[in-house]
């Protein structure tokens, strides 16, 4: 097909709810590494990885490889079958699970692995109530719209029965008006106020991304999660790391973003880059919090043996090529050239992230902020000109997002560098 019947055939047959990227949709045809090239054969840079997805490289070669053998053994059982592939990603998952986290329960995607979280929160602590944070997403099923902190994500009446939204630790745009570290994590301790005074009291728990990733990769202060999971443990509530973004080592030198701030969590939910692209959801806990989830339970595709063994693959490459420190180098390496971009164009009002997940915040002005909304409309527009695809993010859609896979080398986040400057000289021109 060639590009406008597949753009026309999308319009027809799929829902217009289903938003793409650009004015004028980039159908990709094939990918492989750093790259995607388009149904005309051009090659784009990818920092965006699907979204935040492709770990170790599209089309790894090592990752397919197991994949096409696991086809040709058994493709589909269902979890009421156990297989080898299911139960060596458990144990690899649990073998590099923080200490007490050593049973997974997958499904297929992040908002399933919310949902489980959840119930299974719920069902343990036998409170009902549960806080997120504003600015975060959590999915598209109707629970996970309801912990989402963002309107254009919970549209047609999303009801939120028991979940309160706190206030999110979003320092560039601070809710309460203070400054970190002045502000003595003012927002972590209001989250007792919080429960105080829009709960009944006694909560199931706390769901937070480790850093808000469609919020515009908003990444809380040091000493945030430490306050925020002892409040929530001091109300009976379980801490849930959202880690649909985070994980895999994407923050750098760590498996887990959460370990950064040296919390352990109750419950870790992932997804995404787990499988390298492979669809997988995964809820991963202590196992007194697993057995206390009652009732029958069955995913058809959850812990499909192909994406089981597509997930196991991508962890141990991870592994062996010690993909963690080359997050951790790059993201460094990326880091600075965007502070350095930031003195050169005024249109960057905020740099922000860790290891290969760095976004920077665009603004009308500096002084007062003023989201620009139409900027990062059109530096969409122009990096995809320049061959450079990245992602959107935020609140008022105003956040570049930027997630290289794990094996980026020097000259790719250089030549990165090298297109976001260009497009931001071309948006400001
Ligand atoms: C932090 C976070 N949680 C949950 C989800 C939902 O994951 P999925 O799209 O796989 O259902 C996403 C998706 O972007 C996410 O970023």
């Amino acid at each position: 097909m060639t590009k406008d019947e597949i753009i026309q055939k999308h319009q027809t047959y799929l829902w217009k709810c289903i938003t793409t990227y650009y004015k004028d949709p980039l159908v990709i045809d094939r990918a492989k590494g750093q790259y995607v090239y388009d149904v005309d054969g051009r090659q784009y840079l990818d920092f965006l990885g699907g979204i935040v997805t492709i770990s170790v490289g599209h089309s790894n070669e090592k990752v397919t490889k197991k994949i096409k053998e696991q086809i040709d053994r058994v493709q589909h059982t269902s979890t009421l079958f156990p297989t080898e592939a299911i139960v060596a990603l458990a144990e690899k998952v649990a073998q590099i699970a923080p200490r007490q986290l050593k049973k997974c329960y997958f499904t297929n995607s992040g908002t399933e692995a919310n949902e489980v979280a959840v119930l299974a929160a719920r069902m343990f602590t036998g409170n009902y109530e549960l806080l997120a944070l504003r600015h975060g997403y959590s999915g598209h099923s109707q629970l996970t719209k309801s912990l989402t902190g963002l309107h254009t994500w919970r549209k047609a009446g999303v009801i939120p029965y028991g979940i309160v939204l706190a206030p999110g630790p979003y320092c560039y745009r601070c809710p309460y008006g203070l400054t970190y570290p002045s502000c003595e994590l003012h927002c972590a301790k209001d989250v007792e106020e919080v429960i105080k005074t829009s709960t009944c009291g006694a909560v199931a728990g706390m769901l937070a991304e480790t850093i808000q990733g469609l919020g515009g990769f908003i990444v809380p202060p040091p000493g945030y999660f430490k306050i925020v999971a002892t409040i929530v443990r001091n109300y009976g509530g379980l801490f849930i790391a959202d880690e649909v973004q985070a994980a895999w080592g994407r923050t750098g030198k760590k498996w887990w973003g959460i370990e950064h701030w040296e919390v352990e969590p109750d419950i870790i939910t992932s997804a995404k880059s787990m499988a390298n692209g492979v669809p997988i959801g995964l809820t991963l806990t202590r196992p007194e919090i697993a057995d206390a989830y009652k009732g029958l339970t069955i995913s058809t595709f959850g812990g499909n043996p192909v994406a089981c063994v597509a997930a196991k693959a991508t962890i141990d490459l991870i592994e062996e090529e010690r993909l963690m420190d080359n997050a951790h180098e790059m993201g460094n390496r990326f880091n600075a050239g965007l502070q350095a971009l930031k003195e050169k164009h005024a249109i960057i009002g905020d740099v922000r992230g860790m290891g290969l997940m760095q976004g920077i915040e665009l603004v009308k002005d500096r002084a007062t902020k003023e989201p620009g909304t139409e900027l990062a409309t059109r530096f969409m527009e122009r990096s995809r000109a320049n061959g450079l695809i990245v992602g959107r993010g935020g609140l008022y859609a105003n956040v570049i997002r930027m997630s290289p896979p794990l094996n980026i080398g020097k000259a790719d986040i250089d030549e990165g560098l090298r297109m976001i400057d260009k497009s931001l000289t071309e948006v400001a021109a």
